[in-house]
């Protein structure tokens, strides 16, 4: 990491000119795996001296960027106007660029001819070579670009700052090889690789001694991990040996793909008290036909049926979902499908999406795209089913106790703080600061849909 060195004089010498410590801000789209990306991101900004801050009017700029759909792409454009008015007022500052939006060549080139005033950009595989780009931003004229198609290796040990001081996410695997038809991500992330698990638990003990006590395993497709690894470790494997590490007493895990689920991590699960009772199992589409074109490799029978025996064992399960509507060929009946699916498992909630049509994925030369305002009404459908049925739900605890983690103190009205259950629900009690990392047990005295008030007991 010689090239953190080299930056922190540098930064150094500016900020010795400027007369005050120099700030950076790291402003994260997108996902889980972005979020923890740009806690390395400041990391080594910390270690080069910056002081890291939340704002953008700082003297270092970084959108970690998503590209996921249409508007996350936009919402970047729209934003780097704004910045670059910042940039006229402070002869300090610069402005970068990375993560999944830059993998796109079409959108490197439109930054190059049209957004001049950005000073470096790099993409998501080379994001532990950040110092030594970011040297060259700050030593050389112009717009500094690197950008790697893929990547074979996995480099460990980047510093990071953590936003939670007792809870964090931890990679278990990168990329993805699932192509799903209207996914851009396999593209931007490149090919699937998993840590190995030494390498995982050791992360893990050690965010253990610093504190933490919830981690969340971060992968695209948790449930094939190990694949490409000698070890032969299932992803249930692995769940089993994080059980085992002292002081983390809640471990949750993002994405499940249904097709990959196994009866061995249903077992786990379900035997588990660390654990969360709480699935995020994406549908997309409950029509049999859809999720053949979206190359999901399961019909509306085999969810369904994976839901119940996920439910077999654990009845009070949390499930949520990804939804999306409106995907090329979509008939009204196959809309119905998705709309009897979620009838029938009655989520607890579910993020539902508008169709985006990524350039570069093969449902993009689809025929068949749907009209807008056809979408709008089955989203709007689609939305008041999901959320009707979710609020119903989350009933089914209200007068319950159970432990809480604190998490932050609330935002609109501080007298209160904001913990989760287990199964990720939200609440509300009457405390301060202190109580922030604890566990304790809360007596839910109402619920409000998405959020419960309650009583510490
Ligand atoms: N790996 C995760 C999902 C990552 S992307 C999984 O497979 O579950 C998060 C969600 O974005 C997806 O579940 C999907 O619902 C949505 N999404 C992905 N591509 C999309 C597109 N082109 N248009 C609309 N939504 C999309
Ligand atoms: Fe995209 Fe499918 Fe991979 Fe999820 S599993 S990231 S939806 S290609
Ligand atoms: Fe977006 Fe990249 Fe995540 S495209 S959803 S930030 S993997």
């Amino acid at each position: 990491m010689e090239y953190i060195e080299k930056d922190a004089l540098l930064v150094k010498e500016m900020s010795e000119k400027a007369g005050r410590v120099l700030t950076a801000c790291v402003t994260t789209f997108g996902c889980q795996m972005n979020a923890r990306d740009s806690e390395k991101l400041r990391g080594m900004l910390s270690e080069m001296g910056y002081e890291i801050v939340d704002t953008e009017d700082a003297d270092l700029v970084l959108y970690n960027t998503c590209t996921v759909r249409e508007n996350a792409n936009l919402k970047v454009y729209g934003r780097l106007g704004y910045l670059n008015t910042l940039k006229k007022k402070n002869p300090y500052m610069k402005i970068a660029l990375c993560g999944c939006m830059m993998q796109e060549p079409e959108v490197v080139e439109k930054l190059k001819t049209s957004y001049k005033f950005v000073d470096l950009i790099f993409g998501t595989h080379n994001l532990y070579r950040f110092p030594e780009l970011f040297y060259k931003a700050l030593t050389e004229k112009g717009m500094t670009v690197e950008i790697w198609k893929d990547s074979k290796d996995i480099v460990e040990d980047l510093p990071k700052i953590r936003k939670y001081r007792f809870k964090s996410g931890v990679n278990i695997m990168f990329g993805c090889d699932n192509f799903c038809s209207y996914c851009i991500v396999p593209y931007v992330r490149g090919r699937e690789k998993s840590r190995t698990s030494d390498d995982i638990i050791s992360e893990i003990r050690d965010l253990a001694s610093d504190g933490v006590v919830e981690v969340m395993l971060l992968g695209q497709n948790v449930n094939s991990y190990g694949k490409g690894l000698s070890e032969g470790l299932s992803f249930a494997g692995l769940l089993r040996k994080v059980e085992e590490v002292e002081g983390i007493e809640r471990i949750r895990f993002m994405t499940s793909h249904p097709k990959d689920l196994s009866d061995e991590l249903i077992d786990v699960m379900a035997s588990s008290k660390k654990i969360c009772d709480h699935l995020h199992l994406p549908l997309q589409s409950g029509s049999s036909r859809i999720l053949k074109l979206m190359n999901r490799h399961y019909t509306k029978e085999d969810y369904l049926s994976l839901v119940d025996r996920i439910r077999c064992r654990m009845p009070d399960i949390t499930l949520t979902t990804d939804i999306i509507v409106g995907f090329p060929g979509e008939t009204e009946e196959d809309f119905e499908e998705t709309m009897d699916v979620v009838k029938k498992v009655g989520y607890d909630s579910a993020f539902t999406f508008i169709y985006s049509k990524r350039t570069g994925t093969p449902a993009a030369k689809l025929p068949d795209q749907i009209p807008e305002d056809v979408i709008k009404v089955r989203f709007d459908r689609l939305l008041k089913e999901v959320q009707e049925k979710g609020a119903l739900r989350s009933e089914r605890f209200t007068g319950k106790t159970l432990p809480v983690l604190f998490e932050e103190i609330n935002r609109q009205d501080d007298k209160l703080i904001t913990g989760r259950l287990m199964n990720n629900s939200v609440v509300h009690v009457k405390g301060d600061h202190s109580l922030i990392g604890k566990i304790l047990p809360v007596t839910l005295t109402e619920c409000h849909g998405f959020y419960y008030m309650g009583e510490i007991a």
